[in-house]
C-alpha cells in the first residue's frame, strides 16, 4: 500500500513525533539534535499519503553548520546544512538515537553502534556493518523535500528487494 512505499523523490518529510506529529518539518525547527521524519507521499488518486505504515521508513534529520558536512555525505542531497537519514540501525534495526555523552555522534541504545552524522553516518562504533543511507533532499517551501531515494536499503532488506520496492 501507499502507506508502505519507501521515501521517493517529491515526498515532503513531516514530523514522525511531537505536537506537530504528521505537519510538514519547519526548516527553522532543525538542528544537531535528532529530528524524527515521516516521508509523506501521493497514493494512486494523489491523496496525502504518510508512509508510517512501514516503521522502516523513519528517517532523521538534521541542520549543521554546512562546513561541517564532510565526504562521504553526498553534499548533492544536502542543502544549507540540512541533511537526512534512514533512522533505523544497520545492525539489528533499532531506531537510533541522541548521544548525550558524545553530542557529535548518534547512538543506537540496543548495542552501543555510533555513527556521524557529519560524515555520511559512516559507522564510527559497535556492530553496525554498513552507514544509515542518506536520503537527498531539497528545501521547498520551509520545509524539506525528498529529492530521491534511500542511498541504500534500510535493515532487513537486501539490495534486490530494495530494488524492487522502489520500482
Ligand atoms: Fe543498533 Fe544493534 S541494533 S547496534
Amino acid at each position: 500500500t501507499a502507506g508502505k512505499v519507501p521515501a521517493i523523490e517529491g515526498d515532503i518529510l513531516v514530523y514522525a513525533e511531537g505536537s506537530q506529529s504528521g505537519q510538514p518539518i519547519k526548516t527553522s525547527d532543525l538542528s544537531d539534535k535528532i529530528t524524527r521524519a515521516w516521508p509523506q507521499g501521493k497514493d494512486k488518486d494523489g491523496k496525502p499519503v504518510i508512509k508510517k505504515d512501514e516503521p522502516n521508513n523513519l528517517l532523521i534529520v538534521f541542520k549543521f553548520p554546512t562546513a561541517e558536512i564532510v565526504a562521504p555525505t553526498d553534499l548533492k542531497g544536502v542543502q544549507d546544512g540540512v541533511v537526512a537519514y534512514s533512522g533505523i540501525c544497520q545492525h539489528l534495526g533499532c531506531q537510533v538515537g541522541d548521544n548525550p555523552s558524545k553530542p557529535e555522534t548518534i547512538l543506537c541504545p540496543c548495542h552501543s553502534g555510533a555513527y556521524d552524522p557529519r560524515a555520511g553516518c559512516k559507522v564510527i562504533g559497535g556492530p553496525p556493518p554498513k552507514p544509515l543511507p542518506q536520503l537527498p533532499i531539497k528545501l521547498d517551501a520551509g520545509g524539506v523535500m525528498a529529492t530521491g531515494s534511500l542511498s541504500g536499503p534500510y535493515f532487513g532488506l537486501t539490495e534486490s528487494d530494495w530494488k524492487s520496492l522502489l520500482e
